[in-house]
């Protein structure tokens, strides 16, 4: 298939970009490269740099099988301080991509949503009938693009599907995450051992959960690959079907903290630091819907494994 991939400069976007041309997909990589890099953009794709704004119509105007949407801005805190940023760059800017794809006929879609269309959740682990309540702007950005694609599939007859990833960890040969900004709990941890930073902060342990710490679902990145091309193959014109994305077992920041220690050999000073606004205690994935309707199985669920992808990406980046 020929395929565009937006935001596949970025972390999850270049390693499913990667795994696209892998599989002999033609992939067109759209990225303005405002958090992406150039150099993730894999072998064998085309960088087109520019804005979706500025260029999808005429992107979409080459004819194209589908799009794979990862372009986003993504970062929960910045997105309760600078909510325009996300209601502009997230909505409007998919509406704009979902204007482009009906005029030009694409067929078929798959969108990077996220967890955090849920908010606190009621039953863990979650299922896509969970209510979605967002306790952000960023996840109520994602679930407003997931309300106009279910409008668009029924109307002018997409396929589309959305992934509502959990927490995505690892990384994939050269390609994984580097953020300018980083708030994520692995990276951060990593850093520590790299000895560019000097500790860890552990937000609260004091959380409902075996040992205070909060629990989330880390996904490898991998995995989150391989979904995506099985929601490109399943997909269904006309109708917009949503997973949950996560491999269904929780880990808690202290074992998070433990798997990086026993990784690397640092002894990674942590520091318990007051709770972070806005953080449920636990958020882990029932991905049934997943497995039973796209034949997906993650398989690098070991957290270890995981954090020694990673690792081996960090230091890599170290070395380049
Ligand atoms: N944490 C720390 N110290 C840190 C960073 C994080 O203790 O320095 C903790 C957090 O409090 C949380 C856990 O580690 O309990 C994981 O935090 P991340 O920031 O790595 O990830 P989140 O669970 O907050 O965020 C993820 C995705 C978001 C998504 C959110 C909700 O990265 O995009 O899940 O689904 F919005």
């Amino acid at each position: 298939m020929k395929l565009l991939v937006t935001g596949g400069a970025g972390y999850v976007g270049s390693v499913c970009a990667a795994r696209l041309v892998e599989a002999g997909h033609e992939v067109v990589v759209l990225d303005n490269l405002s958090t992406g890099h150039a150099d993730a953009v894999p072998e064998g794709a085309r960088l087109v740099s520019a804005a979706i704004d500025d260029v999808i119509e005429d992107v979409l105007a080459e004819g194209y099988d589908g799009v794979l949407h990862f372009a986003a801005k993504s970062l929960v805190g910045e997105s309760q301080q600078d909510p325009a940023k996300y209601w502009q760059g997230n909505v409007v800017t998919s509406l704009r991509l979902l204007e482009a794809m009906r005029r030009h006929r694409t067929p078929r879609l798959v969108f990077s949503s996220t967890a955090a269309t849920y908010g606190e959740p009621e039953v863990v682990p979650i299922p896509e009938t969970a209510p979605t309540r967002p306790t952000n702007t960023y996840g109520a950005t994602k679930l407003a693009i997931d309300h106009a694609i279910t409008g668009y599939a029924g109307a002018h007859g997409i396929a589309a599907v959305s992934l509502r990833y959990f927490n995505v960890a690892g990384a994939y040969g050269r390609f994984g995450e580097r953020h300018t900004t980083e708030t994520h709990l692995i990276p951060l941890v990593l850093q520590v051992a790299l000895g560019t930073r000097a500790d860890v902060k552990i937000f609260g342990d004091d959380w409902p959960t075996d040992d205070g710490t909060c629990v989330r679902d880390y996904i490898h990145v991998v995995d989150l690959a391989d979904a995506h091309a099985l929601a490109l193959a399943n997909a269904v014109a006309g109708e917009h079907r949503i997973y949950n994305l996560g491999n269904g077992f929780g880990f808690s920041v202290r074992q998070v903290v433990d798997a990086c220690r026993a990784v690397t050999g640092h002894p990674i000073p942590a520091e318990v630091a007051p709770r972070r606004d806005g953080d449920p205690a636990t958020l882990v994935a029932s991905s049934d819907k997943a497995r039973a309707e796209l034949g997906w199985t993650p398989k690098r669920v070991d957290l270890d494994g995981i954090v020694r992808d990673a690792w081996e990406f960090t230091q890599s980046r170290r070395e380049a």
